[in-house]
């Protein structure tokens, strides 16, 4: 996938999407030479990356920075940033000055939690030439309305909002929509009622594409493992062992060893 269209084209030809989180520049660069479709600079850096216990302290600055760090290191690939807690409810001027912080800083669309009252929004960015994805379901930005991380839309009335607003969302102009933690039948009949591509976590089969945060795909929290992020790898033991395997070599004297220093030719002489 090379562009913001191509996610379209995906959902047309039956083809899954696969989207995963990044936050730096190392990382980004191990993605570009891998054929993940898109990376989501997602506001979960808040968390994953400095923390915090929710994604309501990640700011414009922090994901304009991360942005920028993702996309040196993925020139490649198709980025999509998140717009902050409350950055695009603050008035159009302000909130578009937001995206277009995210869009310089190297994304090729923002992602805008929840419907109601960001219509008008997405709409003026869509008009504007800033593709917009949505984001509904569990949407972690509400985590303090929610009372915890829980799964959203279990209750016919609460599917049948989640399906209309991802209609809405359509109409407005985004291009694809996130579905966070609500049950598969429900992701199942939004991504059926929609020409758009959904992107599902937590979401069962039937969505037009998964997105995971690269944390938890790579197990770098052993302390954390909810059940619909499979774990491709268990990096906090592979990161545990070799500092614990560096530490050894340092403290027995056999790290560094020849060749993984300088000495100074005998005809030369020190500075
Ligand atoms: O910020 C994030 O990582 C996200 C994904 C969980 C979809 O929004």
């Amino acid at each position: 996938m090379k562009t913001i269209p191509d996610f379209q084209k995906r959902k047309a030809a039956g083809e899954a999407i696969t989207m995963v989180t990044c936050y730096d520049a190392a990382t980004a660069k191990i993605l570009n030479g891998t054929s993940v479709d898109s990376i989501l600079v997602g506001d979960s850096c808040a968390m994953v990356v400095h923390g915090f216990d929710s994604t309501v302290h990640a700011t414009v600055d922090m994901l304009a920075m991360h942005t920028e760090a993702v996309r040196r290191g993925a020139p490649d690939k198709v980025i999509v940033a998140d717009m902050p807690f409350l950055s695009y409810r603050k008035g159009l001027i302000e909130s578009t000055e937001s995206a277009a912080r995210l869009m310089r800083a190297g994304a090729n669309a923002v992602k805008i939690e929840r419907c109601r009252g960001n219509l008008e929004l997405i709409q003026s960015l869509v008009e504007a030439g800033v593709p917009v994805m949505g984001h509904l379901g569990l949407t972690p930005q509400a985590v303090n309305e929610f009372g915890g991380f829980k799964v959203q839309a279990k209750t016919d009335k609460a599917a049948e909002t989640l399906v209309r607003e991802a209609k809405e969302l359509e109409l407005a102009g985004c291009f694809s929509i996130v579905l966070e933690c609500v049950p598969a039948e429900v992701a199942k009949r939004a991504t059926e009622a929609l020409a758009i591509p959904t992107i599902g976590i937590g979401c069962g089969p039937d969505t037009s594409g998964q997105v995971l945060v690269i944390n938890d795909l790579l197990g770098m929290d052993s302390d954390f493992h909810p059940k619909f992020a499979r774990r491709y790898a268990n990096l906090s033991v592979v990161i545990a062992d070799s500092v614990e395997a560096y530490s050894d070599d340092v403290r027995s004297g056999s790290f560094p060893a020849k060749g993984e220093y300088t000495r100074l030719r005998r005809e030369q002489t020190a500075i």
